[in-house]
C-alpha cells in the first residue's frame, strides 16, 4: 500500500456526514472518552485530561497525515453537534496487517442506528479504496451493541482469530472471511 494511497475527508449516508477530525473536535474528543459509560467494555481508551484529548487528536491526526485515511467525526446533515467517531486504523492480528474498525458515539447519540449506518459507511470505503488490507473488528465479549454494530457493517465472526487485547480477550469480527480461511 501506498502510504497515502487515498484521501476522503468527506464521507456521506443517508443522515450523517463524516469528516476529518479538526483541532476544534479536542473539547468533544473529551467529553466522548472521559464519558464511563462510552469507556465501559474499554476502560483502556478512557480519557480524563484536555491534554489527553489532544495528544489523541495529535495522534489521530498524524495518521491521516500519513495515510490518507482514519477516524471520522460523525455529525448529522442538519444538525452540526458531533454525534461520535468511526473509522480504521492500521495495526496487526496474528502477525497480518489490518485495518480495525473502530466507533465510538455519545451515549445521547445511541440507539437511533447512527453507529451502523457510519460502520457501513466506513467498510464500504475501506473495501472501495484500500483493498489491500482485510479490515475487522475487534469487540468486547459483553458488549452486545458493538457486536450488533460490526454485523451491521457486513461483519461476521471469526472465533478462530479470537485474540486478547488491551482490555482482555477480543471477540474478533472480519470483512472477508474467505481471507481469513483456517
Ligand atoms: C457500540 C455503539 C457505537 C453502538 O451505538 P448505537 O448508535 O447505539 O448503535 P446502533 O443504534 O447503530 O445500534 C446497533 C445495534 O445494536 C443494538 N443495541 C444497542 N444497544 C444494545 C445493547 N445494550 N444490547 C444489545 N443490543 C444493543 C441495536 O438494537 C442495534 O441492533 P440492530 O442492528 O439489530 O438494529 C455505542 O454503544 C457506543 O459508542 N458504545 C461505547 C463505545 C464502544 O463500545 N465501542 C465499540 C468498541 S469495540
Amino acid at each position: 500500500m501506498s502510504e497515502r494511497s487515498a484521501c476522503a475527508e468527506e464521507l456521506k449516508t443517508s443522515r450523517l456526514r463524516l469528516r476529518r477530525p479538526l483541532a476544534a473536535d479536542v473539547d468533544v474528543i473529551l467529553a466522548v472518552h472521559s464519558d464511563p459509560e462510552a469507556c465501559a467494555h474499554n476502560p483502556s481508551d478512557a480519557l480524563t485530561r484536555h491534554e489527553e484529548a489532544e495528544e489523541l487528536y495529535r495522534r489521530w491526526d498524524r495518521q491521516w497525515e500519513r495515510h490518507g485515511y482514519g477516524y471520522w467525526v460523525v455529525e448529522r446533515h442538519d444538525r452540526a453537534r458531533q454525534l461520535g467517531f468511526c473509522g480504521i486504523k492500521p495495526m496487526e492480528l496474528h502477525g497480518e496487517p489490518v485495518l480495525n474498525l473502530f466507533y465510538r458515539f455519545a451515549p445521547s447519540a445511541w440507539g437511533q442506528g447512527f453507529a451502523g449506518e457510519a460502520a457501513a459507511a466506513v467498510t464500504a470505503w475501506a473495501a472501495a479504496h484500500v483493498p489491500e488490507i482485510a479490515l475487522i473488528a475487534r469487540v468486547r465479549p459483553a458488549n452486545a451493541a458493538s457486536q450488533r454494530v460490526a454485523r451491521r457493517a457486513g461483519l461476521s465472526r471469526a472465533t478462530h482469530l479470537d485474540t486478547e487485547g488491551y482490555d482482555g480477550f477480543d471477540w474478533i469480527y472480519v470483512a472477508q472471511p474467505e481471507r481469513w480461511a483456517r
